[in-house]
């Protein structure tokens, strides 16, 4: 996005897509990764239920609540002044009728000041997006692997019907979607829907095909613990700095060398 100075709006993504400007979407969960991601100039902030891994280390996103992403996208908002920030609706409130997914989906508008709630759905999610959208939500879908349907798609594996992954992130856009996330599907599969759509795809494990891209912000910055997925191309090691920071911290007070006398108040 160009313009460093204003919000980014849905309008910019629908730009980007129109102009065939890759944008960028990551994950942030609190103030300083919040601050980091709106410094670095990334479009979008996703307030991910991914928390619950990330954060909370939890073995799925299933147990993320709505106070849980209350209080992070509460947080998230205040530190991020340009990018859109977006908030996951948690597991399963997009599958109690459209008033429950309306109301948590006001919730999250209201009481963190984030700009659009994400939610993952098939093509069976339809009247819940037209449901928030109608309501001046923005929304966006998120189709293909959906993490919170973990146990029923038999683990986190690639999505590979085309025919269904087009249905649903169809639907999605049909129903009032302003951009679509694509996981973990084909390359292929991510570039016929692509073209196909009106709105903006954002793609994470689907290839260079996507409008935009997104990764969850502790895979990038190498401060996942546990397996990171082969699609993650991580840019700093996080794990390593910290680790280092921490055993040399413990070395030098063991040995009585901190606080030294530039670290001692009189
Ligand atoms: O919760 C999350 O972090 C996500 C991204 C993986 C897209 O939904």
């Amino acid at each position: 996005m160009p313009d460093l100075a204003r919000r980014v709006t849905v309008l910019d993504l629908a730009a980007a897509k129109r102009d065939r400007r890759p944008f960028t979407m990551v994950t942030a969960y609190d103030w300083p990764t919040g601050q980091l991601a709106d410094a670095a100039g990334v479009d979008c902030v996703l307030v991910g239920d991914s928390v619950a891994m990330v954060v909370a280390g939890r073995s799925s996103t299933i147990p993320a609540t709505l106070e849980q992403m209350i209080y992070h996208g509460e947080i998230v908002s205040r530190a991020v002044s340009r990018a859109l920030v977006v908030v996951d609706l948690p597991f399963p409130l997009q599958h109690l009728g459209v008033r429950t997914a309306v109301e948590s989906s006001a919730r999250l508008l209201k009481e963190t000041g984030c700009q659009a709630v994400k939610l993952e759905g098939t093509a069976g999610q339809a009247d819940i997006i037209a449901g928030i959208a109608a309501a001046g939500i923005p929304v966006m879908g998120h189709v293909g692997l959906r993490p919170q349907a973990v146990h029923q798609l038999g683990g986190y594996r690639m999505q590979r019907d085309l025919d269904r992954l087009m249905a649903d992130a169809e639907a999605a856009a049909h129903a009032g979607a302003f951009a679509v996330v694509l996981e973990c599907v084909p390359q292929e599969a991510a570039a016929t829907i692509t073209r196909s759509l009106s709105v903006p795809t954002v793609g994470i494990g689907a290839g260079p095909h996507c409008d935009g891209q997104v990764l969850v912000m502790h895979d990038l910055i190498g401060l996942s613990s546990g397996r990171v997925p082969r699609f993650v191309r991580a840019y700093a090691d996080v794990q390593a700095t910290v680790g280092d920071a921490l055993a040399r911290w413990r070395r030098d007070v063991e040995n009585r060398s901190f606080p030294g006398p530039d670290e001692t108040l009189g």
